[in-house]
């Protein structure tokens, strides 16, 4: 089965809700989304509302994704957000485990295999960061963290949910204003080496799990990730927050992935 191709950014914690709907109707109104390819948009909660409405109802030409969501159904976990609300505002896709998240608020592998069961089992798309730190992969370990990420993060995933699972693997070296950029030649290995990880969790299903690569990703080196056959799209952050730069970066990635051996 030939895998999707997926483009997509997270807004982090910025933009308005009026500035996400904005964002959203003027891309949708403005890119063209060849066929098997699916575009998403991540903004903050308090936007998804207010990009819902200008979405209409499922199926998006463009999917809406929430940054995070908590493993319990409901209860006393103030300042959270269960599945089922995300359900609720038609959300087509979970982002779970950023780097930023692990790092700032503590989030581990055991957590996040939680919140990767809850929001299968919703019905939930999930697009599961990885990656190592700059440490981790001075220590020769990167491949390792990535893999234990892995396998932590979808243990016990069930096969007939795997149509719902992305990974992102983002190395946290090259993530944000203050990293270095990577080359195919830092990422295609670890890429390879998540595509078996899948292999080995879902004997004759691995190679069906899109695998995107993110870290300070623009129009410039775009296609050299997804000329890869591993590299099934790019998962943007900065380059990606004006509708230009999201249309250019799309594009330039999806020349790669057309042109390149994937
Ligand atoms: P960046 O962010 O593209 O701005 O480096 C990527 C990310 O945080 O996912």
């Amino acid at each position: 089965m030939a895998r999707p191709y997926l483009f997509g950014t997270n807004f982090k914690m910025n933009q308005t809700p009026a500035e996400s709907a904005a964002f959203y109707q003027q891309l949708v109104a403005s890119v063209q989304i060849p066929p098997d390819t699916h575009l998403f948009v991540i903004p903050p909660f308090t936007s998804l509302s207010a990009v819902k409405d200008v979405a209409g109802q499922p199926p998006h030409r463009v999917w809406v994704g929430a940054q995070n969501v908590h493993w319990a159904p409901d209860g006393a976990y103030t300042g959270e957000i269960s599945a089922g609300m995300l359900i609720a505002l038609d959300v087509d896709l979970v982002l779970l485990g950023h780097a930023e998240r692990r790092r700032y608020f503590h989030e581990t592998d055991v957590d996040l295999n939680r919140k990767v069961l809850a929001a299968l089992g919703a019905g939930l798309r999930v697009l599961l960061a990885v990656g190592e730190t700059a440490e981790e992969r001075s220590f020769g370990v990167g491949g390792e963290t990535v893999l234990r990420q892995l396998r932590i993060g979808l243990h016990d995933v069930q096969t007939e949910h795997l149509g719902q699972i992305q990974i992102a693997y983002e190395p946290v070296w090259s993530i944000g204003a203050g990293g270095t950029p990577a080359s195919p030649e830092d990422v295609v290995p670890i890429a390879k080496q998540i595509r078996s990880g899948c292999e080995e969790l879902f004997p004759g299903y691995g190679a069906e799990v899109p695998i995107l690569y993110g870290g300070s990703v623009d129009p410039s080196n775009a296609g050299t990730f997804t000329a890869f056959q591993d590299i099934d799209g790019l998962f943007v952050g900065r380059a990606a927050w004006t509708v230009e730069g999201f249309i250019a970066t799309f594009q330039a990635g999806y020349q790669g992935h057309v042109t390149g051996d994937g």
